[in-house]
């Protein structure tokens, strides 16, 4: 897998990862790395999405009809992850490029796995022959109050955010399981504080694998 280092922010809707995605990319973009995939040097790649195929299934996910059977939406993230894996990402880490991700399989196991109630082994199962070795090296969970989530989110609201706080609720719990299980992998970082204070510790996370890189 060359050696690129995958580094994914996850989270709850509106807890910030996408402003933490995008600082963490200047961040390294800063030191010298060369970050994101080759065609489009210092970007964060965003799941669902990344590929035309898969910008085209986010459509269907998050713009499509009301009412998804839990299945159909669980191999749609993952039919676009599979174009992602091959298109975007496995040749990137073969570059030895650093790729910051705003979501990937862990979103699936926490909205799919654990939120919908399909089991977080059963998506797992799905998602493994489509993401292979290319697993983060690190994952940053960005821990807000499903309240505070849904708060920030502004705009016209996804198909996902239009269930309501329910569903982020179980979201939530459904991160921290997963927190509890994959604790070399996974990082909760507090979310709540300002996004200055949140981006350092997200820095000093990622550091130890950048360590000796860039310039
Ligand atoms: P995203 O565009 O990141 O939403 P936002 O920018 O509002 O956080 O993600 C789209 C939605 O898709 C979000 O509600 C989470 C959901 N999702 C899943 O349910 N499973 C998945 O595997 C992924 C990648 C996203």
């Amino acid at each position: 897998m060359g050696d690129g280092v995958l580094i994914t922010i996850e989270g709850i809707d509106g807890c910030g990862k996408s402003t933490q995605a995008a600082l963490l990319c200047e961040a390294l973009v800063a030191r010298g790395l060369p970050v994101g995939p080759a065609g489009a040097p210092g970007t964060v790649l965003r799941e669902p999405g990344g590929t035309p195929a898969g910008e085209a299934v986010r459509d269907i996910l998050l713009h499509g009809p009301d009412s998804l059977a839990p299945w159909t939406e669980t191999m749609l993230y993952a039919a676009a992850r599979a174009e992602l894996v091959a298109r975007v990402l496995r040749p990137g880490l073969a570059a030895g490029r650093v790729l910051v991700l705003d979501r990937y399989i862990d979103s699936s196991l926490a909205y799919q796995g654990y939120a919908r109630g399909l089991g977080i082994d059963a998506v797992l199962a799905v998602n493994a022959p489509a993401v292979g070795d290319a697993m983060p090296a690190l994952t940053v969970v960005l821990a807000v109050a499903p309240a505070t989530g849904l708060g920030r989110a502004t705009g016209v609201r996804d198909r996902i955010e239009r269930e309501g706080i329910a569903l982020q609720r179980r979201v939530a719990d459904g991160f921290a399981e997963l927190a509890r299980r994959f604790p070399q992998r996974i990082r909760l970082v507090d979310g709540e504080r300002p996004v200055a204070a949140v981006a350092a510790d997200v820095t000093a996370l990622v550091a130890p694998l950048v360590e000796g890189r860039g310039v």
